[in-house]
């Protein structure tokens, strides 16, 4: 065993002066100074050494191994490669806050006004954001010089032959139309563009849900019916509703439905601007013209058709009186719906 030692110590001398680089200095550390090293490969035949030799061979073997470290040591300066640096663990820190995402204010009341209307027994269904002047305007009945097909009003795709943004939700009325037969009773929820300011109360997108019925004897009560019923469910049993007047050039006759001010409960407000009422939808019977736009007897069926625009209802559900502020994308005001 003391010859062994000698040996190794030999050995151990001859490749200390060998070492003129990294490698070689590496490889010095792998073959003598590790758990499988030559040295400890010695300790561990120390079993076999009888008893009265173990003290003189264990102090030879620690010397040995003293020695390679030691010299492999003074060699460190030289040839050592840089220790990656690990950072300590500092468990006093504080923690990193994980955010939960969640559902965007505008899309939560547009899903809920959705399930309400399928509950109702509704289909849905979707067009295309980009457009053709036939689907936006003139398949709903616009004359061809209405205002609305304005540049300063519509946002026009640049050499798009006639496509735009739509700037509203209806022309998915004559695709559906097209597309299946009566008896048809289906909303299209979508974006919807318009060239307009942008202002506390109005976006140049923002989103509608557009609604058809069409089957044979629809009346005007239906509508009424089927829009108070939807009102009620999403506003409240005790909301007001009122239908007025108006014009669309694809329904004939048209209203439009208003809900009593939630704010000051009708009495007159900075909001409903001191008419006691807001426009939630426009409505009406669809006009026999857009019927055969979209390819359906008007002599045998007839029906309906709403749209609803969404950012209105999400302003008052959340007391959020600009409308930018759902589209700055600011955490402080997303995080709370
Ligand atoms: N498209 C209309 C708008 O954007 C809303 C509308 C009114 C849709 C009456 C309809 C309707 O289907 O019948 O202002």
């Amino acid at each position: 065993m003391i010859n062994e030692i000698k040996k190794l110590r030999e050995e151990i001398d001859f490749h200390l002066k060998e070492i003129a680089s990294a490698d070689l200095f590496e490889q010095f550390k792998l073959s003598y100074l590790v758990k499988k090293g030559k040295i400890q490969e010695l300790f561990d035949k120390m079993k076999t050494v009888t008893p009265d030799e173990k003290p003189l061979v264990g102090k030879e073997l620690n010397l040995l191994r003293k020695f390679a470290e030691e010299e492999i040591n003074k060699l460190k300066d030289k040839f050592a490669k840089p220790e990656t640096h690990v950072p300590e663990l500092d468990l006093t820190l504080p923690g990193r806050k994980s955010y939960h995402g969640s559902y965007h204010p505008v899309l939560q009341i547009l899903d809920e006004m959705v399930e309400i209307f399928v509950l109702m027994g509704f289909s849905v269904a979707e067009g295309p954001d980009i457009e053709d002047g036939f689907h936006n305007f003139d398949a709903l009945n616009f004359a061809a010089d209405h205002p609305a097909r304005d540049m300063q009003d519509t946002f026009f795709i640049k050499n798009g032959n006639n496509l735009l943004l739509r700037t509203h939700t209806s022309p998915v009325q004559i695709r559906v139309m097209k597309s299946q037969k009566p008896p048809i009773r289906c909303i299209m929820p979508g974006r919807v563009y318009r060239n307009e300011a942008i202002n506390a109360r109005s976006l140049a997108e923002f989103h509608q849900i557009e609604g058809l019925y069409i089957d044979k004897n629809v009346s005007f009560a239906q509508l009424k019916g089927t829009l108070m019923e939807f009102s009620r469910k999403m506003y409240g049993e005790n909301s007001k509703f009122r239908f007025r007047p108006s014009y669309f050039p694809f329904t004939e006759p048209s209203a439009e439905l208003d809900i009593s001010c939630f704010l000051c409960g009708g009495k007159g407000c900075r909001i409903c601007k001191h008419q006691g009422w807001l426009e939630i939808a426009g409505c009406g019977m669809v006009h026999p013209n857009v019927l055969h736009s979209g390819e359906i007897n008007h002599e045998e069926y007839s029906g309906f058709a709403f749209g609803f625009g969404i950012e209105r209802v999400a302003l008052l559900r959340t007391g959020i009186e600009d409308i930018r502020l759902f589209y700055e994308n600011d955490k402080r005001v997303l995080e709370q719906f």
